[in-house]
C-alpha cells in the first residue's frame, strides 16, 4: 500500500505539472491501477443485515472538546474587500497575475488533507465511493437483462451505468490517496431495493447525498489542492445523480442551485445501509441523527405520486433513504403509461401532471427516539443535542426554510410545506431534499448551515418535485 501511495503522489504531480508524458509516449496501455479491497473490483458477493457484536462504540473522538458548540462571531475583520471601481487594486505579483487567491504564489501544491476536517471529510467522502461502486455493481449483478428492459434500460443504458460503477473505483482510489494509509476500506451493505425501479429510485437518492455532502464542506477544506481534485470527481458524481433522475423518469433538475449539506447529514444517511466493515476501518467522527420518517413521501412510481395506498408512504422499508415501492398494482402505476405528464418510463425529460409534492401539502412525519445502533457493525449510536422538536427545516437550493411543526403524539406530528422562491419563479422547494426537525428556526446560509447542527432533533430525505 505505501507503494501506491508515493506512485499516486508520483502520477498526480506528472499531471498537474502538465508533463509531457503521456500515456502513448510511456507505452501503457492503462492509467495507474485502482485500489481493490476484499471485495473485488465488482460487487461484494454478501449483502444483507450485521448480525454480530461490535468492538467498539460510538464516533471518532480526539482527546478533549472544548465547548458544547461552536459561537457564532462577527464577521472576520479582513473580509472587507470591496471594488467599486473594478480595476485592479494592488501591486501585481506577475504580469496578468492579479494580487490575491490561495495556492497562487508558486509555493508547490501538496494533494493531501491538512487538517483533521479535512480528513473527517474526505474519510467521508470515502465511504460514499465504496458504497457507490458496489452499489451499482450489485444492480447490474442482481437484475435480469429482460428485467432491465422491463425498467425500459437497454444495453446502452447499462453499459453507462458500468461506466459510472468505473467511475467510483477511481474517485474511491483518489480520496484514498489523499487520506493516506488510513483511508477507509470497502465495506459490506445491506440495500432496500427488490427491483430495477427500485434501485434507481435508490441511486438517485445516494448520489444526491453523496453530491450535498461534499458540497457542502468543499469550500470549508483546509487544503485548496484537494478540494481541487475533489470538485473533480464531484462535479462526475452530480451528473450520476442526475442521469439516475433520468432512467427513474423524474425531472432531471428542476432546481436553479444545487444544495449543500455539513457531513453529519451525509454520515446519518449513509451509515444505516453499511452493514459492516473489515476490523480496523478507520471511523468517522460525524454525527448520526435520528432518522426523521416522512409518513406521506410521494411514490416516484404512481399517475398522481400523493395518492399512496393507506394514506402512508409507500417506501420500501423505513431507513432514512429507501425508495418508493415499485409494484404498484391499482392500474396507477407510471411506467408504460400512455401519455405525456402520465408517463414516468426514462427519459430525457419528463412533465409531470400529477407533482410529486406542492407547496401546502401536509406532510406526515415520525422521528425516532436518540441512542439507536446503527452503520457499520451497528457500532455508532444516534444522538440528538436538541431539545423538543418545534419546527421543520427546509433545506434546499440555496435556502434553509422553516415550517412550523404540530406535534400529534409520542415522535409524531405534521407541517405543511411551505411556498417560497430563490430567484424570479424558482421554487425553492425540490428535487431529493433534505428536510430536519429543529428545536429552533435559527437563521443560517449556505457557509454557515452546520450551525444548525445541535438543533437538529432527527433529520430525513423529502422527494419534492
Ligand atoms: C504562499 O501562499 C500560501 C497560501 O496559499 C501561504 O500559506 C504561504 O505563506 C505563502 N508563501 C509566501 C512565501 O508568501
Ligand atoms: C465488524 O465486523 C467484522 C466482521 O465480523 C469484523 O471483522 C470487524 O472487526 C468488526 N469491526 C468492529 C469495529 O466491530
Ligand atoms: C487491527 O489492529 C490491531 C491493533 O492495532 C492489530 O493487532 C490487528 O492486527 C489489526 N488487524 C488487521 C486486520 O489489520
Ligand atoms: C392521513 O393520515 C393522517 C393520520 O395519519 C390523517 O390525519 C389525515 O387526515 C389522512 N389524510 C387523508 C387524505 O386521508
Ligand atoms: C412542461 O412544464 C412547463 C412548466 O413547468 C410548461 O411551461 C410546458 O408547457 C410543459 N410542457 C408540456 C409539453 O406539457
Ligand atoms: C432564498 O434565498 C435567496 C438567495 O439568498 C433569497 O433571496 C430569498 O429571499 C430566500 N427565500 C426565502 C423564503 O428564504
Ligand atoms: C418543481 O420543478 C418542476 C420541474 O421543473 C416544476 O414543474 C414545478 O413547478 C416545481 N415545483 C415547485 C414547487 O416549484
Ligand atoms: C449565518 O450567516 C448569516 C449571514 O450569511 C448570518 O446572518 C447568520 O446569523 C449566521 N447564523 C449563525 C447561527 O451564525
Amino acid at each position: 500500500m505505501p507503494g501506491l501511495l508515493l506512485l499516486a503522489v508520483a502520477f498526480l504531480s506528472t499531471s498537474v505539472h502538465a508533463s509531457p508524458v503521456s500515456t502513448a509516449a510511456s507505452g501503457q496501455e492503462h492509467g495507474y491501477p485502482v485500489i481493490v479491497h476484499e471485495n473485488g473490483y465488482t460487487s461484494a458477493p454478501y449483502h444483507g443485515p450485521y448480525v454480530g457484536t461490535p468492538t467498539t462504540i460510538g464516533a471518532a473522538k480526539a482527546p478533549t472538546t472544548l465547548a458544547a458548540e461552536i459561537e457564532p462571531k462577527p464577521p472576520n475583520p479582513t473580509a472587507t474587500y470591496y471594488n467599486s471601481l473594478g480595476v485592479p487594486t494592488e501591486p501585481m505579483p506577475a504580469p496578468y497575475v492579479p494580487a490575491g487567491g490561495l495556492g497562487t504564489n508558486g509555493t508547490l501544491p501538496r494533494y493531501m488533507v491538512e487538517s483533521d476536517f479535512d480528513f473527517e471529510s474526505i474519510a467521508l467522502g470515502t465511504y460514499q465511493e465504496w458504497i457507490e461502486l458496489d452499489l451499482f455493481h450489485d444492480g447490474l449483478a442482481r437484475f435480469t437483462d429482460e428485467e432491465f428492459e422491463e425498467a425500459g434500460l437497454g444495453p446502452d443504458a447499462r453499459s453507462l451505468i458500468e461506466f459510472m460503477a468505473n467511475q467510483e473505483s477511481g474517485h474511491a482510489t483518489l480520496l484514498s490517496n489523499m487520506l493516506g494509509e488510513a483511508a477507509p476500506k470497502q465495506c459490506v451493505y445491506n440495500y432496500p431495493y427488490n427491483t430495477v425501479r427500485e434501485w434507481l429510485d435508490f441511486n438517485q437518492r445516494v448520489t444526491r447525498f453523496g453530491e450535498s455532502g461534499v458540497w457542502g464542506f468543499i469550500s470549508h477544506l483546509d487544503s485548496r489542492e484537494v478540494a481541487n481534485l475533489l470538485s473533480l470527481s464531484i462535479s462526475t458524481e452530480a451528473r450520476q445523480q442526475m442521469i439516475f433522475r433520468q432512467m427513474s423518469g423524474l425531472s432531471p433538475m428542476n432546481v436553479w442551485f444545487e444544495n449543500g449539506w455539513p457531513q453529519s447529514w451525509a454520515w446519518t444517511m449513509l451509515a444505516p445501509y453499511i452493514s459492516y466493515c473489515p476490523e480496523n476501518t478507520t471511523r468517522l467522527a460525524w454525527q448520526n441523527f435520528p432518522t426523521l420518517n416522512i409518513l406521506n413521501n410521494p411514490n416516484i412510481n404512481r399517475i398522481n405520486p400523493s395518492d399512496t395506498a393507506d394514506n402512508g408512504s409507500e417506501s420500501t422499508g423505513r431507513r432514512i433513504t429507501d425508495p418508493s415501492v415499485s409494484d404498484v398494482d391499482d392500474g396507477q402505476g407510471c411506467l408504460h403509461a400512455s401519455g405525456t405528464g402520465i408517463n414516468c418510463d426514462p427519459a430525457i425529460a419528463h412533465n409531470r401532471s400529477e407533482p410529486l409534492s406542492f407547496p401546502g401539502k401536509q406532510v406526515f412525519l415520525e422521528w425516532e427516539a436518540p441512542g439507536k445502533p446503527v452503520g457499520p457493525n451497528n457500532s455508532y449510536i444516534t444522538a440528538t443535542t436538541a431539545g423538543e422538536p418545534k419546527f421543520v427545516a427546509w433545506s434546499s437550493q440555496l435556502n434553509l426554510t422553516y415550517s412550523p411543526l404540530t406535534v400529534t403524539g409520542d415522535h409524531t406530528g405534521y407541517t405543511f410545506q411551505p411556498e417560497g422562491f430563490v430567484y424570479e419563479d424558482d421554487g425553492i422547494i425540490n428535487g431529493t431534499m433534505a428536510m430536519a426537525l429543529t428545536d429552533l428556526d435559527l437563521f443560517v446560509t449556505p457557509f454557515n448551515l452546520s450551525m444548525l447542527n445541535p438543533h437538529i432533533v432527527a433529520l430525513g430525505l423529502y422527494m419534492a418535485g
